[in-house]
Parts: structure tokens; sequence; C-alpha cells
């Protein structure tokens, strides 16, 4: 019988899944909406399509927080669904999975309660901290680097990670992503117009915008609602405003990254500072930001190819070639010793 072989990366925006079988790294979107009797409407991609557009009676549900899981029977209920529809998992498996690095035992225990206990039935699961997986994405060679810091900008979280000696030294999650930028951006909107937009239509300014200083007074059209009148209808608002709430929370990503080094011993921050930062997650993508954080920390900055896959690429290679393996422990032995 052929073996069943996933590397995961459970983001709260987006999961990622490696399959060896297929060689495939697929995306789905980690949400769900539900009717209010607690019945799925969809899942995935086709939930978010719904999101900020449904009837009062169909909630959309993000069941991930943070980087951890927070609604474990709606996160089941995706991962049901993407089981059934035949193009995804095989049950009975081997899994990877990349976790944040400082979650506590619960929440761990959630990630393999997900694969093991769910329709998944995992045969076993071996659990990567997410800054490891990143740094082979990026193609280092993790077992004998000394003093690499990776940087994973996600949907929800910023992952500060130190590697040394083939493992994690420094690790730090910052509750600070995409979506913490986007409802900044929704509320200083709100404040300073009295109008109202939502967290898409934030997400897709953010997007256009990006972090790039741009002294020219530019506005963008965008669509929302006049909290005066209480009409929808369309505004100017100046790009400035956005690269403001932007700035404000990677300005507390660099003070982070900034004190992470500073606590570093002297041969590894010797290091760091001559090599510079890696940057991935999806939201590296954003316009203008390796030039900022270079400005920013003054270090040089290496951004990952396609830098939301860069963990699930890392995936690919751990679960793929036998060295790598043993970067990865065994969930089973954490659990058995917690029995
Ligand atoms: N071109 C782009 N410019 C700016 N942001 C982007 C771009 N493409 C994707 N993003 C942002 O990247 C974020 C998703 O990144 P990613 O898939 O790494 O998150 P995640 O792994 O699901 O979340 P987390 O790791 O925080 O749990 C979203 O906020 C999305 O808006
Ligand atoms: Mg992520």
């Amino acid at each position: 019988m052929a073996k069943h072989v996933y590397g995961i990366d459970l983001g709260s925006y987006e999961i990622k899944v490696y399959d060896q079988e297929k060689d495939t790294i697929w995306t789905e979107k980690n949400v769900v909406a539900v009717s209010r009797d607690g019945k799925l409407i969809a899942v995935g991609d086709q939930a978010f399509e719904m999101y900020e557009k449904t009837p009062p009676n169909i909630r959309i549900v993000f069941p991930m927080k943070e980087g951890v899981i927070s609604d474990f029977q709606h996160i089941q209920d995706l991962l049901q669904y993407l089981l059934s529809s035949g193009r995804t998992f095989a049950t009975g498996g081997e899994y990877t999975i990349a976790v944040p690095a400082d979650v506590t035992e619960l929440e761990k225990r959630a990630f393999y309660d997900l694969l093991v206990h769910s329709t998944a039935k995992a045969r076993s699961v071996n659990v990567i901290e997410r800054g490891i997986a990143d740094a082979v994405g990026l193609g280092l060679d993790v077992k004998r680097c000394d003093g690499v810091f990776v940087v994973n900008f996600g949907g929800e979280t910023t992952e500060l990670s130190v590697l040394a000696a083939g493992g994690l030294v420094f690790n730090q999650r910052l509750k600070i992503g995409g979506k913490q930028m986007d409802k900044e951006i929704v509320d200083r909107i709100r404040r300073h117009y009295n109008f109202l937009i939502g967290m898409k239509t934030a997400e897709k300014l953010r997007m256009k915008v990006g972090i790039n200083d741009d002294r020219s007074g530019r506005t963008m059209e965008i669509a929302g609602r006049d909290l005066l009148t209480g009409m929808p209808t369309t505004k100017s608002i100046p790009t400035s405003l956005v690269r403001a709430s932007l700035k404000e929370l990677f300005e507390k990503c660099v003070s982070s990254i900034d004190a992470l080094i500073d606590r570093t011993p002297p041969e590894i921050n010797h290091i760091i500072q001559n090599d510079g930062l890696y940057v991935t997650g999806g939201l590296a993508r954003m316009e203008g930001l390796p030039y900022y954080l270079n400005r920013a920390t003054g270090l040089h900055i290496h951004t990952s190819r396609k830098p939301k896959y860069c963990s699930v690429r890392g995936l690919k290679d751990i679960v793929g070639v036998e060295e790598l393996k043993s970067l990865t422990y065994s969930m089973q032995e954490e659990t058995d010793r917690w029995m």
C-alpha cells in the first residue's frame, strides 16, 4: 500500500499542505461559513469568498487565532470536508506539521488531536518548529548554520526565530500580522472619515499601497459606508493613512527584532550582523518591506522566493530527505510523556 506522507503548515489565514505522493503543494483559506443552527455552508476559499457578504443568518468563522487553534470543532469540520472532497488527504497518513515554537502543551495537543483523533486518523504526527521549517525552505544548511535570524510575517502572527547549532535558540511570536494591520486601517479610516470599510477592502488597500514612502499625496477611491448617513458610497482616502497604520505595527516588529538580537550571545550576534535577516511569510510580499526593514534595522534583508510557501517548501524537504527528518520530533512520544 502506498504511504501517504504530508507536510502541513497550518496558518491562521491559509493552510498549506505538501502531498508527497502527488508531489504538489496546495493551499486553502482557513475559514468556514456556518449557519445559525450550526450547519456547515462552505469551507476554505469558498467561505472566504463569502466573508463580509453573508446574510445575518450565516457566520464566517476563522478557527485559528494568532497561530493557534481557537475553535477545534470548526477546524475539524474544515479538515473533514477537505478529506471527503477527495482531492486532498488520505486517512492513516504520516504527517509532519510546522508549529509556532512558543505554544503551550495544550495548544500543541490540539494540533495533534486534529490529525490523530479527527477524520484524518493520522498514523503518525511529527512536529517541527516553524522557524526551522522556514530555514530549510530558504535552502539554508540548518544542521550547520550558526546564527540565522528568520522572521515569518504571517496573517496573524510575526514569528522571530534565531537558529544556531542545528536548533532553535531564541523564538518569539508577536500577535501582529496582516489581520491586525487591516484592523488598524479600518479603525483609522473610521476615526478620521466616519467611514466604515470591510476587512477585505482594507486588505486590498494594504496590498496596493505597501509601506514605501511616497510624498506625492496620492489618494485612493474606496467603497464603504458613510457612518453619518448610513449610506454605502465611495470615498477618497490618502494612501499615507494606510501607510501610517502599517508603519505603526511594523515598528513594533522592528523593536522586537532589535531586542532579540541584543539578547543573543556575541558570536551569534556577530554572524547575524554580518549576514542579516531572512524574511518569509505571506506578508513579506508587502511592497517596500525589504527596503523598510533594511532602513529600520540596518541589516541586510534576504526575502524568500514565494515567501508564503517557504515553511511548506521546508516541510517538503524535511519529509523527503532522510538526514532532515531528525529535525522533527514525534508528537506521540511527547504525548506519552504526559499520559
Ligand atoms: N502581495 C501581498 N502583499 C501584502 N500582503 C500579502 C500579499 N500576499 C499575501 N499577503 C498577506 O499575507 C498574509 C498571509 O500570510 P501567510 O499565508 O504566511 O499567513 P498564515 O501562515 O496563514 O498566518 P500565521 O502564520 O500568522 O498563522 C495575509 O494577511 C495576506 O493579506
Ligand atoms: Mg504562517
